[in-house]
């Protein structure tokens, strides 16, 4: 399939500044001039920030790459993972149509995409939420036909299952990935038929879905609320202040800065950094200060207020607090072991108490405030 521009071009980008400041410790990972490396997670990032990726953000992240404009086209044009045109804003569906595919039905979801969506490919919807296209091989052959939506797979597919699933989106709602046909993972659907004893133990979904579930982004686009820029050899603001410019390049190498990584893969600036990670200066030698702002960190935060915790679920079982969306069942899981059980006591919570439990969901901070958990649970509490 030819992969071209879109006719409609925006006339400029830019970073947002925080996507910016992303960007350019994205670079920092790169030896000196390989900077060139970063071009995938920038295009990523600037897709992400627009929907699509057009021309003046290929254009102005091969700038930044110091690379010419064709070389960051052949990358954003190579991938199917970068849309050239704009897409449903809620969803832009991906069917693969090679051979395992093909011949487990892939084209009868591709009909149902033209039938549902729009007739042809890459065309929006007539109210602009979803698109969709056919792909080559994404790899989960062993689960055709499939179809990638945002950024998870959706195996096993029928043609009343993806009709289900574009349901489930146009509400609102955001389908569990992987294998929609009640498969754990690619074993045969009556169960384990060699390697038995190797069975280790299940969650309720697949490692992969399970992840989607609790982190909760499938079709949802970077907005800055995920995990932070972990780039420890960059100066953070809380690090002592050096007096000189020198003193910082002294204090926190740039990775990778001039050098070539050793065997091991791991440059020797990465090693030094991530042990300077625990700020060194000439105030403090032992790093005793970044110890204790570790031991800080790793202790359940004081801020805002704790929520009244219940010893145990009331008569009748604790709620599924899973119904609250961005709640998998790793969430509710560690909401239970804090107390709570019920969508009422999650209604009451106010700031102070959002502000504490958002600070102590060691792994999913700020997702209460993030996914509105206290709105959802009086919705839910009144049902
Ligand atoms: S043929 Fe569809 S995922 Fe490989």
């Amino acid at each position: 399939m030819l992969r071209r521009l879109h006719p409609d071009q925006p006339d400029s980008f830019a970073f947002t500044p925080a996507n910016q400041e992303w960007a350019e410790a994205q670079i920092t990972k790169y030896p000196e001039g390989r900077q060139a490396s970063a071009i995938i997670p920038l295009l990523w990032r600037a897709q992400e920030q627009e929907g699509w990726l057009t021309r003046p953000a290929i254009e102005h992240v091969s700038e930044m790459l110091g690379m010419a404009y064709i070389r960051g086209l052949e990358v954003a044009t190579f991938y199917f993972m970068f849309q050239l045109q704009p897409v449903g804003s809620v969803a832009h569906i991906q069917v693969c149509g090679t051979t395992s595919c093909m011949i487990c039905g892939a084209e009868d979801l591709v009909a149902v995409c033209k039938e549902r969506i729009a007739n042809k490919p890459h065309e929006l919807s007539a109210d602009g939420r979803f698109s969709w296209e056919e792909v080559e091989c994404l790899g989960a052959c062993s689960n055709a036909p499939m179809a990638q939506i945002g950024k998870d797979y959706y195996e096993d597919l029928t043609t009343a299952r993806l009709n289900e699933i574009l349901d489930e989106l146009s509400d609102g709602r955001v389908p569990v990935p992987g294998p929609q046909n009640g498969r754990y993972a690619s074993e045969p659907l009556g169960g384990l038929t060699s390697l038995t004893d190797h069975e280790s133990g299940r969650t309720q979904y697949n490692a992969s879905a399970q992840a989607a579930v609790d982190i909760g982004d499938t079709v949802k686009r970077i907005d800055g609320t995920e995990v932070p820029l972990l780039t420890p050899w960059q100066r953070k603001p809380d690090a002592p202040e050096a007096e000189t410019v020198e003193e910082v390049e002294a204090e926190e190498p740039r990775p990778a800065k001039g050098e070539s990584a050793d065997k091991t893969g791991v440059t020797e600036q990465e090693a030094e950094a991530t042990s300077k990670s625990k700020p060194r200066s000439k105030r403090d030698p032992k790093g005793e200060s970044a110890d204790a702002a570790k031991a800080e960190t790793s202790a359940p935060a004081a801020s805002g207020q704790k929520p009244a915790q219940l010893d145990g679920p009331r008569e009748g079982g604790a709620d599924d607090l899973k119904k609250i969306k961005g709640v998998g069942p790793k969430l509710e899981q560690m909401l239970n072991g804090m107390g709570f059980y019920h969508f009422d006591q999650i209604a009451q919570w106010g700031p102070e108490e959002v502000a504490w439990v958002d600070q102590n969901l060691e792994g999913f901070k700020g997702r209460v405030s993030r996914d509105t958990w206290v709105e959802q649970a009086a919705r839910l509490a009144e049902e």
